[in-house]
């Protein structure tokens, strides 16, 4: 069977109340049509078509990287008259499947389900609502059987009682389509072509259609608007934390956890409250994740422990490390097995030795860092002079004093010691100590100011 697919987007999303058009709202860090798209490549289709209109100089920009057949869509004629303008595009001897670009959390087995019920004539997702107010409603005669689509606006009182509805989601084979599409009038309370208006005509010819049911309300819930966009974020982040409690991985609150983008978890990782994961982040197994915590690409090694609010992007935390609470771990920090970063302190481009530790209020950045080194509370890497950026190198076992500060362009052999409030601006040999501060000047019988002017 060859399978295609058209995924209609080009509606105008008016209350969004947004300038960005409603399919590139997001929903765990990607586009509500990218959900859409990549739901449709694992049904894996001869083609995708897109039918886009409102804003879609933005969405071909944003979403050029896909193999899709795009179809622009000038005026919103309404559902029907979308899925026309792709059908010259179409093979034929196709199956048709309709997706919408703003319904993302369909699952795989209820659209494989309607294709399978689609291989001789049209067949229809519907779903029972507890309020099926401005959905379309499912007629069907005495005896069950389909008869026809009412839209909401164009419903009588007694139609508005149905609670099955229609989701929009249907399919058929590609000369159904071609048979009833030129077909459909625009007579109703919108004036638009509607494409659910197929079902009764293909009735009419004695044809029988198919109808199945969607698993849940939640995966044909559509966004209309910024509640329903939150509604759908909820659904989503709560069906990766179930996915990823079911592998192993301890999740102290599942609505208190945002995936946007993917996580991979090694065994017995445990993830405490309100953490964010933003892009591609990778935990290894006795991960353990503090409250309040960023990671944007991340790969953490085993048994390295991330304490609470600590906020680290592109970085690489090895085996066995400590991190936080409140460190701040910037672009191009790799820590080596074993390695200390401590409260305050903030890194970039900085290669942290095995067993080194940063542990208090520091700036390391541009900074190569060798193995067992300890960098004393306060310790700053000068690593701009205004112009250019520039590389502090410290070696093996250095241990850096209290307060000092590292001048780059500078070098700090093995074993070399700096001591507390230093500023040191030339390098320093294996094991040499480099103290550079104003000598301490004790006056002895020193006297205190007395105070002045009377009592008070
Ligand atoms: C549609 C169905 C309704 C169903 C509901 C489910 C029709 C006539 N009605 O109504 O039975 O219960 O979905 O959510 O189909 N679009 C285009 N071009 C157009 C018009 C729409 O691409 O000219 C796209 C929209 O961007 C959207 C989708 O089609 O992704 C549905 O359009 P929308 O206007 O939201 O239809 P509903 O009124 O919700
Ligand atoms: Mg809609």
């Amino acid at each position: 069977m060859k399978l295609e697919i058209v995924i209609l987007a080009a509606g105008q999303g008016t209350r969004m109340k947004s300038r960005l058009p409603k399919v590139l709202h997001t929903v765990g860090g990607k586009t509500l049509l990218e959900h859409v798209i990549c739901t449709a490549q694992a049904l894996e289709p001869t083609a995708i078509h897109v039918v886009i209109g409102h804003g879609s100089d933005q969405v071909l920009q944003a979403l050029s990287q896909y193999d899709i057949n795009w179809v622009i869509q000038e005026q919103q004629l309404g559902t029907g008259h979308a899925v026309m303008q792709a059908l010259p595009a179409i093979s034929s001897g196709s199956v048709v499947l309709v997706l919408y670009g703003d319904v993302p959390l369909t699952r795989l087995s209820t659209l494989q389900y309607l294709v399978q019920q689609a291989q001789q004539g049209p067949a229809l997702l519907t779903a029972t609502l507890q309020n099926p107010q401005g959905y379309g409603r499912i007629l069907r005669d005495e005896n069950g059987t389909l008869l026809a689509v009412v839209e909401d606006k164009d419903a009588t009182a007694s139609e508005r009682q149905i609670r099955e509805i229609n989701t929009g989601l249907l399919a058929a084979p590609l000369q159904d389509f071609k048979d009833y599409l030129p077909r459909v009038e625009n007579s109703n309370r919108q004036a638009e072509y509607y494409l659910p208006d197929i079902i009764s005509l293909a009735v009419a010819e004695g044809r029988e259609v198919a109808s199945c049911t969607a698993s849940s309300e939640l995966e044909i819930l559509g966004v209309n608007d910024r509640v329903q966009l939150s509604q759908v974020e909820r659904e989503y982040q709560r069906r990766l934390a179930e996915e990823l409690m079911r592998e192993g991985v301890s999740i102290a609150d599942a609505a208190r956890l945002d995936i946007r983008g993917s996580l991979t978890c090694g065994d017995e990782v445990s993830i405490d409250i309100n953490v964010i994961f933003e892009g591609a982040v990778t935990l290894g197994n006795r991960v353990s994740i503090g409250a309040n915590c960023v990671l944007h690409d991340v790969k953490v090694a085993d048994d390295a422990i991330i304490h609470p609010m600590s906020h680290l992007q592109d970085v690489v935390v090895g085996r066995a490390c400590n991190v936080g609470p409140y460190a701040r771990l910037r672009l191009g920090t790799v820590m080596a097995d074993g390695a200390r970063i401590g409260n305050f302190v903030e890194t970039k481009k900085a290669n942290i030795g095995a067993n080194s530790k940063v542990n208090h209020l520091s700036y390391i950045g541009d900074c190569d860092m060798g193995a067992e080194v300890n960098i004393g509370a306060g310790t700053i890497t000068c690593n701009f002079d205004g112009v250019n950026k520039h590389r502090t190198e410290i070696g093996n076992g250095v241990f850096i004093g209290s307060n000092s500060t590292l001048v780059a362009p500078l070098r700090i052999e093995d074993q070399g010691f700096v001591a507390a409030g230093s500023t040191v601006t030339k390098s320093v040999d294996k094991g040499d100590l480099a103290v550079s501060r104003a000598q301490q000047r004790n006056i002895q019988g020193w006297k205190r100011p007395g105070k002045q002017g009377g009592e008070d």
